[in-house]
């Protein structure tokens, strides 16, 4: 399931991260905000537990997370969220899974993976700028789910329907949360109107930095 943010703040910073002349400062910073609110609307859901809590006028009730939170941003263009996610959710864990796409075959490539214990018992949140071909996501879910992670979101900032139907195909049960859906792929994978590689514009290397 595809859950299409309308949020105003979030057009106005897509804006600024399709823009070829950003900078990759300032596109870190504006993908930082993006995904600041990203968070508070795939976070909604979530389980409290009530516990006890004195404020300096008397004890009353408060709350804590029923389950503990994991994110696990697939190297390198997820890193560029997981700050965001942290400032949110300071209590959250974080996992890597490093995969790359092979430009020829489109087919992901996994080079590395560490996660937290208590994959089983948390919400895990995938955090990845761009679903193209779907295949990175898809590959990420099903590692994380061969670990036992069954609560699980994707966080992607633009989302092509290719990549929207691989995950309903594979994943049915991952809610995913983006930006936009964007029209589609070009004859190279990457997306239209897209904003470019996610990985460049962030760390500032090839051909799709300003
Ligand atoms: C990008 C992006 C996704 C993947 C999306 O990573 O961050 O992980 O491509 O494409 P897909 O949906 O077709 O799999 P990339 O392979 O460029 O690696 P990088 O972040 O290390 O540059
Ligand atoms: N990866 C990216 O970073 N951008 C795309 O448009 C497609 C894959």
């Amino acid at each position: 399931m595809l859950s299409i943010s309308t949020h105003p703040l979030i057009a106005r910073d897509l804006t600024v991260l399709r823009n070829r002349h950003t900078p990759p400062d300032a596109f870190r910073r504006a993908l930082y905000r993006v995904s600041q609110l990203l968070a508070a609307e795939a976070t909604a859901h979530l389980e409290l537990r009530d516990c006890a809590v004195e404020s300096p006028m008397e004890k009353t009730e408060g709350w804590i997370l029923e389950h503990p939170v994991i994110l696990v941003p697939v190297l390198r263009a997820g890193l560029g969220m997981t700050d965001a996610f942290l400032e949110v959710i300071p209590e959250a864990h974080v996992g890597h899974i490093g995969l790359y796409r092979n430009e020829e075959t489109l087919q992901p490539v996994e080079y590395y993976a560490k996660y937290p214990e208590a994959l089983v018992d948390a919400d895990v949140y995938i955090l990845d700028p761009m679903l193209a071909t779907g295949g990175s996501a898809a590959a990420a879910a099903t590692i994380l789910k061969r670990q036992g992670a069954h609560r699980i979101r994707l966080i992607a900032l633009v989302a092509a329907p290719e990549g929207a139907a691989l995950m309903e195909q594979e994943h049915p049960d991952i809610i995913i949360h983006t930006a936009a859906l964007d029209r589609g792929l070009n004859e190279k994978g990457y997306i239209v109107p897209g904003l470019g590689d996610a990985g460049d514009r962030i760390f500032g290397t090839g051909s799709f930095s300003a």
